[in-house]
């Protein structure tokens, strides 16, 4: 089954995942592109990375998101949209499932795909991309699904790029006694099969995918992409907190209670401004062969 992603947490997290994202990466990848790039976001969500890589790319360019979820897609055009206006830029709706940003370094145009990710390449227009990219995807999927889009990408010269992997790098200061209850927890937890065929990824995405492309003759660059919620950030700090102890009460229910305990010295913690989060990521990005 499809795991169910809240558009509210999709956007909470927005202003960490750009401050993390590496723009190196991104730019290698903007450079290794066409005159007008058309780019295939996978599990897209509300849109996140077109919003932060669309000036990085800095040129004309098109975007098709995908996503199984039809409201996150149609929220998607909205935030788009709207952060658009937002910044003075016109935005014209040239057909019911077509948005144009009209930047001012060129018209970026935005198409929705609604499809499963399960049934790749089938689900996927590759003969008419330039890449396929995605962000916080990789650590829910599966090593076979990772075998297949590198297959799919390596048949058409494709470059792969994928934001925001779990590296396993979780650490909530100042240190606490049922930290690594909680850690063990949520490490399994994200090894569950989360829909892609087979044991999810988790912090093992950035050494499947690197493999993979690789073994396709792929050169691959990596960069860090930590989140980092310092005593400013009490919001997403206790949001962070409490998501990990959800996943780790997932897959250690008889520990709920210590965890839960866990979970709210941390949210005061949070709210007395006494709590930092760091949380590992790894941004990849694989580049066909020349
Ligand atoms: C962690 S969210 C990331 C969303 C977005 N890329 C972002 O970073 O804000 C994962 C996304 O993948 C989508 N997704 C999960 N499984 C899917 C599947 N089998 N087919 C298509 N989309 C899927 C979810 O609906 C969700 O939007």
């Amino acid at each position: 089954m499809t795991e169910v992603f809240d558009g509210d947490w999709l956007d909470q997290r927005e202003g960490f995942d750009a401050q993390a994202r590496s723009p190196e990466l991104a730019l290698m990848l903007a450079d290794a592109l066409p005159a007008r790039p058309r780019l295939l976001d996978l599990g897209a969500g509300t849109g996140s990375l077109a919003r932060w890589m669309g000036p990085l790319i800095g040129r004309s360019q098109a975007w098709t998101l995908v996503d199984a979820d039809r409201l996150l897609i149609e929220r998607a055009f909205v935030t788009i949209s709207d952060r658009a206006n937002a910044v003075g830029w016109n935005t014209t709706w040239p057909g019911k499932r077509t948005l144009l940003v009209h930047s001012p370094r060129g018209t970026w145009r935005i198409e929705g795909l609604q499809a499963d990710l399960r049934a790749i390449p089938g689900s996927l227009p590759l003969h008419n991309i330039d890449a396929v990219v995605c962000t916080a995807l990789c650590d829910l999927v599966s090593a076979a699904w990772v075998e297949k889009i590198a297959a799919a990408c390596a048949a058409r010269r494709l470059p792969f790029y994928a934001a925001l992997n779990v590296d396993g790098r979780e650490r909530f200061i100042p240190p606490h006694p049922l930290d690594g209850l909680v850690m063990g927890g949520f490490t399994r937890d994200q090894g569950r099969d989360k829909g892609f065929g087979g044991r999810a990824l988790g912090r093992q995405a950035t050494a499947a995918l690197t493999a993979a492309f690789k073994a396709q003759g792929y050169e691959v660059h990596h960069a860090a992409s930590p989140w980092v919620a310092g005593p400013g950030h009490s919001e997403f700090a206790a949001t962070l907190a409490w998501g990990h102890a959800e996943a780790a009460m997932n897959a250690l229910p008889r520990e709920s209670a210590r965890i839960e305990a866990w979970a709210e010295t941390r949210e005061r913690q949070a709210v007395n401004g006494k709590l930092q989060a760091r949380i590992g990521h790894t941004d990849l990005l694989a580049l066909p062969p020349k």
